[in-house]
């Protein structure tokens, strides 16, 4: 099986802003550069003839290139767990890109995605209760942004787990514009 995600990888200059605004707080498990990235669609575990379709039939999205930054974050928070993020904005032109994304999963025979598209790019996991830190990173980075900068493509990503986390490897790369 292959675990797989559609996703953007931000430019080195912007993985460079958001890997400064971390800091080394042992609360939180930080991503690396390697693992920074906006997912457009989280596929899960599929089979290779239906990796291999996918693949495929991201190659025939149409769409044009836009421009996006880096604005404020935020914070997901689950009973056990949760994960700090920075925003991004606008958010019209990657909710469109999604959506042709999401059409292109659906036509190889994927379930759809019933939950809301919140464009985010993940900084740091937490496990637990962190509540108190990540209100703190929350605020401290409130005015965190960005230059705009060109989404070109987006990429299929593989997603290995080991012991020393998870681990994301380029399938495809598909330009846009
Ligand atoms: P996250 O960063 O908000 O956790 C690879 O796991 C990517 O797919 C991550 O960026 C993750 O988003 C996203 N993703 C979305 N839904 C997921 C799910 N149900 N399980 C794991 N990852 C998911």
């Amino acid at each position: 099986m292959h675990r797989l995600f559609v996703a953007i990888r931000p430019p080195e200059p912007i993985r460079d802003l958001l890997i400064d605004a971390m800091d080394d707080s042992a609360e939180f498990r930080w991503q690396n550069d390697e693992q920074l990235h906006l997912t457009l669609r989280f596929v899960g575990e599929v089979e290779r003839p239906v990796a291999e379709d996918l693949a495929d039939a991201l190659g025939r999205i149409r769409a044009p290139r836009f421009d996006i930054r880096i604005k404020a974050v935020g914070r997901f928070d689950q009973r056990n767990s949760g994960a700090l993020w920075a925003g991004v904005e606008p958010k019209e032109p990657l909710a469109a890109l999604a959506a042709k994304v999401e059409r292109v999963c659906v036509g190889v025979g994927l379930e759809p995605e019933r939950r809301a598209f919140h464009p985010h790019i993940t900084l740091a996991r937490w496990k637990g209760r962190r509540g108190h830190d990540a209100e703190d990173f929350v605020a401290r980075n409130r005015v965190l942004a960005s230059d705009a900068f060109e989404v070109a493509g987006f990429t299929l990503f593989e997603s290995r787990l080991s012991r020393h986390g998870a681990h994301y490897e380029e399938v495809a790369s598909y330009p846009l514009g």
